[in-house]
């Protein structure tokens, strides 16, 4: 059963439409998104999907498969609800609704049921928020006429996610989500929102991306990432300019002057952060993927030291698969758990996974969830 199978069946009624929106893994650019840098995500093939049913009355009902209540709102109300918080996984889906109606004052609302399934795992790291998000977006884009086009709808989500939910994220998930293309990686300006596909050709040199999931627990709306968004943003002022994207590597020994040690260090992540997006970008378009291995490597390494949001598990599991004949590994989203990814050739994927478990098993961590992840499609009506 796929996710708009498990989601028709949950609806219980014959729906107007299914639509569907995938996790994401990034390949390299992280915290970057905030900063108005660059990012290299790429959606991966679980999805999440939404069925939708039309109601004669003004309610939004929305069921999901994790959750096992149904919450209602009706549009008159989604103001205040969304303002009261409190909505826990609604407030996803409701957000959505929210921040749809806010971007496109044109639209026309009504009652729907919907009710919502996910292939994408939960607290992995690979962004189950924004496969919420770009499925609902993309359903009520369609059944209220709103117009928006997939930029706009990853605009939406990431409102949501900011003014709804509470999480100071930025746009990348969405847009990964939104805007995935098979076998390429989305590269993401988050200044302009310009994007290319970029092709990968994991396949053709016998790679394949390998996850492991930490199961370590992370979020958001809270603690550590607020925090190091905070430390980015005093950077950007104490260079007087609007981000960090606005700095380049030759502005460092300038940043270790004027920086406390700790800004310093952030800013350092996201300045050289930048330059290895683009960096990867061009050995790919040059040289293929088994030329971005050491860009990988040093990511990781730059999280792991400067910008502190890697965790002993998320190291373990890095040092683990490179030692294994991966050409390179790092933790992929926010940090602080989640999970990290390695480019591997496909011959090695089983030994490099018992190695991951094995080294887990020995430093008594929990046993992690080991699977690959393949470059797909973005969000898109399948019913
Ligand atoms: C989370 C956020 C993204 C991005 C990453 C870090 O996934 O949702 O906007 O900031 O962390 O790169």
């Amino acid at each position: 059963m796929t996710a708009v199978d498990d989601a028709r069946t949950l609806l219980a009624t014959e729906p107007v439409g299914v639509w569907s929106a995938p996790g994401r893994a990034n390949l390299i650019g992280e915290h970057t998104d905030y900063n108005e840098g660059f990012v290299f995500p790429f959606a991966i093939a679980q999805r999440t999907a939404a069925a939708v049913a039309l109601r004669s009355d003004d309610v939004i009902r929305v069921r999901s498969t994790f959750a096992p209540d149904a919450v209602e709102v009706s549009l008159a109300d989604l103001d205040d609800r969304i303002a009261a918080g409190g909505l826990d996984w609604a407030g996803y889906p409701l957000g959505v609704a929210w921040a749809l109606l806010r971007e496109a004052p044109d639209a026309t609302p009504r009652g729907v049921d919907i009710a919502l399934a996910s292939e994408v795992p939960v607290g992995a790291g690979l962004s189950s928020s924004a496969a919420i998000e770009g499925a609902v977006a993309s359903a009520l884009n369609d059944v209220w006429n709103a117009g928006l086009d997939k930029v706009a709808l990853a605009r939406v989500g990431r409102i949501a996610e900011n003014d709804a939910v509470g999480a100071p994220t930025g746009i990348m998930d969405q847009m990964a989500s939104m805007l995935g293309v098979a076998d390429a990686a989305t590269f993401l300006d988050c200044r302009t929102l310009d994007t290319r596909a970029v092709p990968l050709g994991f396949a053709d040199a016998g790679l394949a991306i390998l996850v492991v999931d930490t199961l370590v627990e992370h979020a958001h709306s809270t603690g550590g990432y607020r925090e190091r968004r905070e430390a980015c943003e005093r950077g950007a002022a104490a260079f007087d300019v609007p981000s960090l994207r606005d700095l380049t590597v030759d502005d460092l020994p300038r940043a270790a002057e004027i920086l406390d040690d700790v800004t310093f260090r952030r800013v350092r992540h996201v300045v050289t952060e930048n330059q290895r997006v683009l960096d990867t970008v061009a050995a790919l378009d040059a040289d293929g993927p088994a030329a971005i291995g050491d860009l990988l490597v040093a990511s990781h390494a730059s999280m792991r030291d400067d910008f502190e949001i890697s965790v002993p598990e998320l190291d373990l599991a890095v040092e683990t698969t490179l030692a294994s004949g991966a050409l390179g590994a790092r933790m992929t989203g926010g940090g602080f758990g989640g999970a990290a990814i390695a480019l591997i050739p496909v011959g090695l994927i089983p030994a490099a996974s018992d190695a991951v478990l094995a080294a887990f098993a020995a430093s008594s961590f929990r046993t992690p969830n080991v699977f690959t992840v393949t470059p797909s499609e973005g969000a898109r009506r399948d019913a």
